[in-house]
């Protein structure tokens, strides 16, 4: 598979990730591979066994006594603010009186090992009344649990509109949650520096909040606290800010015993302390013309946000800007309520809520189609905005390739061939069935907080002419470091491999936003950028004057300078000696912070995003009828990347956001039975697609597209969009167990489980 799609790619582009060798040699260093320090700690967190209820008493003793353990920490030993909080602060680091999740931190018994720590946890004592438990966001939107007030984007006069369609549809559409499963678990080391200051190594997408937190806690300045982070195992949106408790809790053990603490939780107790993707369960009517335009669309968002706001206000935000996905639709109203249940709380996940909203329109525009008899795929391409198209947020969409994408599809991989086989293959076999749907996506870029949209790059020649880069960027397997490396060897016209990205940290680096929404790329790429555009034009002026070029253009390429375009035998290394021996600044920082974005809040309106992403995937898959399972023929793409930096690991990213995507719609289940307890707590119980279950064709192909002035060197981001694809194989199974029993009762309701496909199959009984 692998190999048929990078065919596709030109040799001459193909610049291998820098962590390649690393990675498969399993050299590459992650949290746990830190040599440990001299007199470490470990730290295990003794959490809440309810999911609501009142402490009645909270008994350590006998933990405390036993051998190896150091001491226990609760909420009384933090000497500033008991607070994890990221956007309000409502997330105590340890309950007090009342627990709200089960898994919830209630104390931190610290250790000479880490068996010895986990050992102790079963001498830890705690009664809890309980108290009703909430898990269903419906539910707690009825009672008014809210936690952020809920928010509307509107455009048009839906209600006018609405009593003039022809056609109007609603109902009900709901997905799941999604658990990140990233390959390293959360996780913190730390160590404490001279005087009171700390050393935090973090598995976190956001080194700001992780410092932010820990000097909060300690009631120390953000100074005393320095973060680090080499890469991540993997964050997916969960390290975004729950990386901080992990940080926290090491933190303050750290602070208390000047001993390095390393906290870092096994699979299971990941799974069970933290959050995930927010499950919705959304309401929709969507009105159409007698020309089968879309005319008004109306949808009202319940977010399960858990026990604490985390990002959740901001997912559901982007849940608005997503609510129409790729379609243009006159007179739009959407309104999102953000609801508090007793379960841990949820958080970022590629795609930040843009997935769930674009889900609900996909299931309207189904579910009018299939009712007025015309098919989904005329219905969705009918509506495809056009250029100019105003959002309910009031951005006017340019450099659009919604319908170019969805053409080209349905030309290069043969849609009316595709259809007709399917068709073919239905009427010919009666215990397997096909099913095909096709899914655009449009997607923002930008933080949709306009203030996060900044990032810094901190950048020293060294005198051999080797060079180090720092940016707020972090690696997490999307080889933003390989990019990093490929912009500065650019701008500078020297070898790559010159050029050594460093660990992300505060102290190079200061007040970065998280690695996230997919443009950690295009803003710390391009303050790169900015920081070597300012050493060059202090070097460019040595070679000048040791040239006599007079004013001549003076340019680097291939490490040698050039005039006029011309090779001098003057090369990058004799430059910087010459630069040096001048006293002549080696170094240089770049900060960028992308211009023209705007968004208002109050009014809902404005330009939150520096461009939108674009493409079109079609899905093919085959259902067992007997069984209830299922498999992906193909599913074939057109994706606007822009002009690609590095095509093989953009590749890399769509291949994989669209199999996470299809993990989501299909196989992954997260399960909380009524008490609040995750069912769904192991790798035995919760099942992410493999190599197996990925599509059997996975063809993907670059659009020819211009790219953005937003992004960096016309390299569109492309962490997240391609995520959405993976909501084609909903729709793609429900058609195939549609193709059995035409009377199937299967409500839009997310993930697809080879369950629920037998349910629909025989329901009602065929
Ligand atoms: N790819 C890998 N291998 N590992 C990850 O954790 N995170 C995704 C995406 N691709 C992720 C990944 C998410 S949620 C985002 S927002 C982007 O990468 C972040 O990186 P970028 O901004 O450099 O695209
Ligand atoms: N995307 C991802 N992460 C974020 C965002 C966003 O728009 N805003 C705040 N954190
Ligand atoms: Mo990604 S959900 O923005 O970390």
């Amino acid at each position: 598979m692998i190999a048929a799609a990078t065919k596709a790619i030109p040799e001459a582009t193909v610049v291998p990730n820098q962590d390649a060798a690393g990675h498969v040699t399993g050299r590459s260093l992650y949290l746990d591979d830190l040599p440990t320090f001299e007199g470490t700690l470990h730290a295990k967190i003794f959490d809440s066994p309810l999911a609501h209820g009142t402490v009645r008493r909270l008994d350590w003793s006998r933990a405390a006594q036993r051998e190896g353990v150091v001491r226990i920490f609760s909420a009384t030993d933090i000497p500033g603010h008991n607070n994890i909080g990221g956007i309000f602060p409502d997330e105590p680091l340890f309950a007090t009186d009342t627990v709200t999740f089960m898994g919830q931190p209630l104390l931190l018994v610290v250790a000479e090992s880490e068996e010895l720590a986990e050992a102790a946890l079963a001498d830890i004592e705690v009664d809890i009344d309980p108290l009703p438990v909430v898990t269903d966001p419906r539910e707690a939107f009825g009672l008014g649990q809210l936690l952020s007030p809920s928010r509307t984007f509107q455009k048009g006069d839906v209600a006018a509109a609405f009593a003039n369609c022809a056609h109007v549809f609603s109902g009900r559409a709901e997905t799941g949650g999604q658990e990140h499963l990233y390959l390293e678990t959360h996780g913190a080391y730390v160590q404490p520096l001279e005087g009171s200051s700390l050393r935090v190594y973090s598995s976190t997408q956001g080194l700001r909040h992780v410092q932010e937190t820990v000097a909060h806690l300690l009631n120390m300045g953000m100074h005393q606290v320095e973060v680090d982070v080499t890469r991540l195992g993997g964050g997916f949106g969960g390290k975004e800010d729950q990386a901080a408790m992990w940080a926290a809790m090491a933190g303050l053990a750290a602070y208390h015993l000047r001993r390095p603490v390393k906290c870092m939780p096994h699979r299971m107790e990941d799974m069970r302390m933290s959050g995930k993707r927010n499950p919705y369960s959304s309401d929709y009517r969507i009105g159409l013309d007698a020309d089968h335009k879309i005319v008004a669309f109306e949808a009202t968002y319940f977010q399960n946000g858990g026990a604490a706001a985390d990002l959740s206000p901001a997912i559901l935000e982007r849940t608005l800007f997503h609510g129409t996905n790729t379609y243009g639709v006159a007179h739009v109203h959407l309104t999102a309520h953000s609801c508090k249940t007793n379960l841990p709380p949820n958080t970022a996940f590629r795609g930040f809520g843009g997935p769930q909203g674009m889900f609900v329109i996909e299931a309207a525009i189904d579910q009018a189609a299939k009712a007025l008899g015309i098919s989904t795929i005329e219905l969705q391409r009918k509506n495809l905005m056009p250029e100019g198209y105003e959002f309910s947020y009031g951005q006017i969409v340019r450099g659009c390739h919604a319908a170019e994408c969805w053409d080209e599809a349905a030309r290069r991989f043969d849609l009316p061939r595709l259809q007709s086989e399917v068709e073919t293959f239905n009427g010919a076999n009666k215990l397997f069935k096909k099913g095909l749907a096709l899914m655009p996506i449009c997607f923002g870029i930008s933080f949709t907080n306009t203030m996060m949209n900044q990032a810094r790059a901190l950048l020293h020649i060294y005198w051999d002419g080797s060079v180090s880069l720092s940016t707020g960027a972090v690696e997490m397997g999307q080889g933003v470091n390989t990019k990093m490396q490929q912009v500065a060897a650019r701008s500078l016209g020297i070898r790559r491999d010159r050029i050594r990205v460093e660990s992300t940290n505060t102290t190079r680096v200061a007040n970065t936003s998280p690695s996230a929404a997919s443009a950690t790329a295009d803003l710390n790429g391009k303050a790169v950028q900015i920081a070597c555009a300012e050493v060059l034009e202090r070097l460019t002026a040595v070679a000048r004057q040791h040239l006599a070029a007079g004013d001549a253009d003076i340019s680097i390429g291939n490490e040698l300078v050039h005039i006029d375009g011309i090779a001098t035998e003057l090369d990058w290394k004799t430059l910087v000696h010459l630069a040096f021996a001048q006293r002549v600044n080696l170094s240089a920082k770049g900060h960028y912070a992308t211009p023209e974005i705007h968004f208002n809040k109050a009014t809902g309106k404005g330009h939150p995003f520096a461009y939108h992403v674009y493409g079109t995937a079609i899905t093919v898959c085959t259902v067992d009828c007997l069984r209830g399972t299922y498999e992906f023929d193909a599913v074939q793409v057109v994706h606007d990347f822009g002009k690609s930096i590095n095509p093989l690991i953009d590749l890399g990213q769509c291949e994989g956001g669209l199999v996470q995507g299809i993990g989501w719609m299909t196989m992954e289940e997260v399960v909380y039975n009524e008490q609040g307890k995750l069912l769904s707590n192991a790798l035995s119980t919760y099942k992410i697609p493999d190599i197996y279950s990925v599509p059997k064709v996975l063809d993907i192909h670059f659009l020819d597209a211009p790219g953005s002035d937003g992004a960096i060197l016309r390299s569109k981001a492309v962490g997240e969009p391609p995520l959405m694809y993976g909501i084609g194989a909903f729709f793609a199974l429900r058609n195939a167990v549609l193709a059995f029993n035409k009377n199937a009762l299967v409500p839009y309701s997310a993930p697809m489980t080879p369950e629920k496909v037998l349910m629909g199959l025989y329901n009602p009984e065929v």
